[in-house]
Parts: structure tokens; sequence; C-alpha cells
């Protein structure tokens, strides 16, 4: 079975088609220019753009992987989490064109495909594992059993990893998208200067708090840069930087650790966009082998957003048989708890 699959959730456009024997082609397309100037994504404009990316992205993904449209056996499309109008753009796409093939169509959850990303890699993860997804919008710990067996063991209760990691290099001026370059900032801060807390690390569980680091970032910020220009000024905000990053890391590492503890399993599976960060991979590596366990991440490129795991989770899915019917649906807001096992 061959599945296009297409991702449109948010300001990347990916296509990719995924056969029985692996992964075919994958094209994408990044709104990133297009937001940079306003400083974050732009609903509207986000839309409009997957309007224009989209049905090129699908001829030249078909190209790549030698094939014709009428070699499809199904398509899947990103129904959401996500931005209702860039959602209804590759719904709407994949329905009709799905449709018109006289194939089955099916919606997607966005984080069920981050969490099955690993899956593309040489080494795959086997069941059960523990997954860390931090994304630009979901910080999550789930135990999975097998694909659509997920159980939520924590989520953050305010921002997102991403969502401070972006915020935070926002204070820093660092531009859009901020996640990575606050990463690259930080790689020339000094890690013993400042050093910021562990949000909620203190009591037990397994849920986490961001935004209270972006403030602390804004206060360290605000009292030690009167006075501060040029080198001086961005060796600051490369060691708030550091700091930050190395709290995050911290964070996450404490829950990913009290989470194989507390389950028990084996594999620790990291996903969302965060997981391209360098230094939480090698923490997670490190913590892992520690336990005698193994860590297991996607790609640098499929730890964000991208066609190929939603192709990945739409094949897994059309090929046991599930798909829409004619009504369809999009979901902005949607718990991946409720999908059903496969
Ligand atoms: O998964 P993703 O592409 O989109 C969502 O589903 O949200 O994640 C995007 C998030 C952004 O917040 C971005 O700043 C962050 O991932 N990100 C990073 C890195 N690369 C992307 N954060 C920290 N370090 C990175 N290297
Ligand atoms: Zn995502």
């Amino acid at each position: 079975m061959r599945v296009l699959g297409i991702e449109t959730s948010c300001d990347e456009t990916g296509v990719a088609i995924y056969g029985d024997d692996g992964l075919l082609a994958h094209t994408l397309y990044s709104q990133v220019a297009l937001h940079a100037e306003y400083g974050g994504v732009v609903p509207e404009l986000a839309s409009r753009d997957h309007v224009r990316k989209l049905a090129p992205l699908v001829h030249q993904t078909l190209a790549e992987a030698g094939l014709q449209a009428s070699d499809l056996d199904g398509v899947a499309y990103t129904a959401g989490p996500g931005l209702a109008g860039a959602l209804l753009v590759g719904a709407g796409f994949g329905r009709a064109l799905a449709w018109s093939l006289g194939v089955p169509a099916l919606g997607v959850h966005h984080m069920e495909g981050h969490l099955l990303a690993p899956m593309l890699e040489s080494e795959p993860p086997a069941f059960p594992f523990v997954a860390l997804l931090v994304s630009g919008g979901h910080t999550q710990l789930v135990e999975v059993s097998g694909v659509g067996r997920y159980q939520l063991l924590g989520a953050s209760v305010d921002d997102a990893a991403g969502e401070a990691f972006d915020k935070t290099a926002k204070l820093l001026e660092l531009g859009y998208p901020g996640g990575p370059a606050l990463a690259a900032l930080a790689e020339q801060g000094d890690p013993e200067r400042f050093r910021f807390p562990r949000p909620m690390t203190d009591r037990p569980g397994l849920d986490f708090s961001f935004s209270g680091l972006k403030t602390f970032a804004l206060t360290t910020l605000q009292k030690e840069s009167a006075g501060l220009a040029g080198d001086e000024l961005k060796r600051l905000k490369a060691d708030i930087a550091r700091a930050f990053e190395d709290a995050v890391v911290d964070t996450l590492a404490i829950k990913c650790r009290r989470a194989v503890e507390d389950t028990g399993v084996g594999t620790l599976v990291l996903a969302g966009g965060v997981s391209a960060n360098k230094r939480l991979r090698a923490r997670i590596d490190g913590l892992m082998a520690e336990h005698g366990g193994v860590a297991r991440y996607p790609r640098p490129a499929f730890c964000t957003d991208n066609g190929a795991m939603i192709a990945y989770a739409g094949w897994q899915r059309l090929r046991a048989g599930q798909h829409e019917t004619l009504a369809f649906d999009i979901r902005p807001r949607w718990a991946m708890e409720t999908l059903a096992a496969v």
C-alpha cells in the first residue's frame, strides 16, 4: 500500500509517500521567511501559502518517487491539532484527491505523527516505549504500547517547551523561529554564570511548567543589561540562553528519568521540534545509557513538522482498514488519548 501524507497544520507544507517498503519520497516547504517579519506565525498568511505550495509539492513528491497519482492507495492528511485554516487546506486537498482517485482518505493526529516519526529510522524503537513529545504547542510524556495505544503520563500545565524557547528567544531579540537560534547562541554562553530554576521537579508527578523560565530570563536580562551594549550585551544574552537551555533540558531529563523508573520501560523516544536540540539528545542518551536502556529519535529533519510522519501514521492506520466517511472534520483541539487502537 502506498500512502500520500500531507502536513499543513502550522507553518510548514510537508508532503511524502510511504509504501510497504518504506519512505519513497518527501518534500517540505518552510514558511519561515514569510512569517519572520511578524515575529511569529500569522495564521491567515500560513493558510494562503499552503494553498500556493501544496499542489506543486504533491507533483514534486510523486515525481521524486517515480510514481503517478494513480499509483497511490490512500491519502493521509493532518486533521489536527493545529491552525484551523491551515488544517483545512490539507484536509480539503487530501480529501478531494482521494475522492478523485477512488482511494480512502484519513485524518491523522499531528502529535501521533511526531510520536511515530522515529519509526522512519533504520533502528526503530520497539513497543512498549515512553515518548517525550516536545513541540511548539505540546509537551507530553506518553506511555506507548502500540500504534494508537497511548497513555498520557504528564503534560505542561502552561507553555510548551518549544513555546518557551520561542518566547525566550523573542525577548533576547533572536527573531523567529527562536528555538534553533537560542540553541545556537547558548553554545557561546557560560554555563556557570546563571542558574535558572528546574520548575516542578521538587514535587512528585510528571507534569511540566515552563512559563516561569521565560519570566526568569526577562528579569535576569533587565537586571544585568543596564549600560551594556555590543559584545558585552551579546555575551550576557548568550549566558542567559545557556542557563535557559540547561534548565529546560535538565527539567525534561528529570521527568524522563521518573517516567522510565515509574513504568519500567527500557526505551525512551524523543520527538517533536525540540527533539532536534543537541543538548537534549545528548542528555537523554546519557540518561538511558545509565538505565541500560536506549533512546530513539528521528533525524533532525523529521523532528520538526514534515509530511513523512503523517504518511507513516496514515499508512499504519489505512492498512489496518481505518478511513474517513465522506463527511469531513478537522480538529484544532484534539486529545491523543481518544484515538482508536490499531
Ligand atoms: O514540532 P514542531 O516543528 O511544530 C509543532 O508541532 O509545534 O516544533 C517547533 C518547535 C518550535 O518551538 C521551535 O522553536 C522548536 O520546535 N525547535 C527547537 C529546536 N529546533 C526546533 N527548540 C530547541 N532547540 C532546537 N534545536
Ligand atoms: Zn509539530
